[in-house]
């Protein structure tokens, strides 16, 4: 029986180029998909997959996500004064109980395997999640919930993945997978096509260089071993310190799956990935979708 997963670290500290000016002074997690920052819905995803604690690794200037984070005593006495219980619930929503969170400093910008090292205190000897926020996933249940089901199947190590658009694998890390529906079970029962060996990765290979169209999406289940291989980890493509490579290593010892789920994600750190994800989930909202495809079909029918 593996070890439960219960927590996960998310790097929030990137600068957010590809959508500034408005992550210049609002953290790019925090920017908004129609009405709650990027970060609530990681959060509620994270938290819907059995999650009990959240690690932050955050950079300078991003103190707003903390205060997201806590409660907001003004904010919430003036709601309660005016009777607005439906918005003050809404406020409330993903707050967790005092001690759930951490907030770590990555005080340098050395890339993605140098944020996932500065949580192994906080992680210590546990199997634990990471969550890229940038990638919203529309996912039922949750992205990180899918994952958590494969690990409790396979165990070891999870690499939540799908295929790439034609042309960008050299955008993300790729895997390379063995035997379709090899479940790591002798005899391969309770294949689901989904869940395979991995037999490799690489971070953004150059186009023709690729070992499958498959990309990292952006959930992972790691064991804790992984903090002793980052520790040490060389730069590696961008020269940043890069996850893919400490994982590649860790799979020389180590189990790893790849898990195709079922969902769609969207890409928030990067403008049209952004709009798409609000358009996306205006539609999936009860509350909304109607007055929304309203609002766009009106928008098209002008251009
Ligand atoms: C990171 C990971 C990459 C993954 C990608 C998903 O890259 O290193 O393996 O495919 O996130 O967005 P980055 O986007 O930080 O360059």
């Amino acid at each position: 029986m593996s070890k439960r997963v219960r927590k996960a670290v998310l790097p929030v500290a990137g600068m957010g180029t590809r959508v500034l000016p408005g992550a210049k002074t609002t953290p790019k997690n925090l920017l908004n998909v129609v009405d709650r920052p990027i970060l609530s819905y990681v959060v509620e995803e994270a938290r819907a997959a059995g999650i009990e604690h959240i690690v932050f690794i955050v950079g300078r200037g991003q103190g707003a996500i903390e205060d997201y984070f806590d409660a907001s005593p003004e904010i919430e006495a003036a709601l309660e004064a005016k009777g607005k219980a439906d918005i003050l619930a809404d406020v409330r929503r993903d707050l967790m109980q005092p001690g759930q969170m951490s907030f770590i400093r990555q005080m340098a910008p050395l890339g993605l395997g140098h944020a996932i090292w500065c949580a192994r205190d906080v992680i210590g000897d546990e199997p634990f999640a990471v969550m890229l926020p940038d990638m919203l996933m529309a996912a039922e249940p949750g992205g990180l919930g899918q994952a958590v089901a494969a690990y409790d199947k396979v165990g070891g190590n999870i690499v939540v993945v799908e295929p790439a658009p034609q042309g960008e694998t050299d955008r993300y890390g790729i895997v390379a997978l063995g035997q379709k529906g090899a479940l790591g079970q002798k005899g391969g029962d309770g294949r689901d096509g989904r869940l395979n060996r991995m037999t490799g990765m690489v971070e953004k290979p150059p186009l023709g260089t690729e070992p499958s169209n498959l990309f990292i999406s952006g959930r992972y289940i790691l064991q804790p071993e992984i903090f002793e291989i980052l520790a040490t980890q060389p730069r590696g493509a961008g020269g940043e310190i890069q996850l893919t490579d400490g994982m590649a290593t860790l799979m020389t010892r180590q189990d790893f799956h790849a898990l195709e789920y079922d969902g769609t994600t969207y890409d928030c750190g990067d403008k049209i990935g952004l709009l798409r994800a609000n358009v996306a989930f205006a539609l999936r909202r009860p509350d909304l979708a109607d007055e929304a495809r309203t609002a766009i079909k009106a928008l098209l029918q002008g251009q």
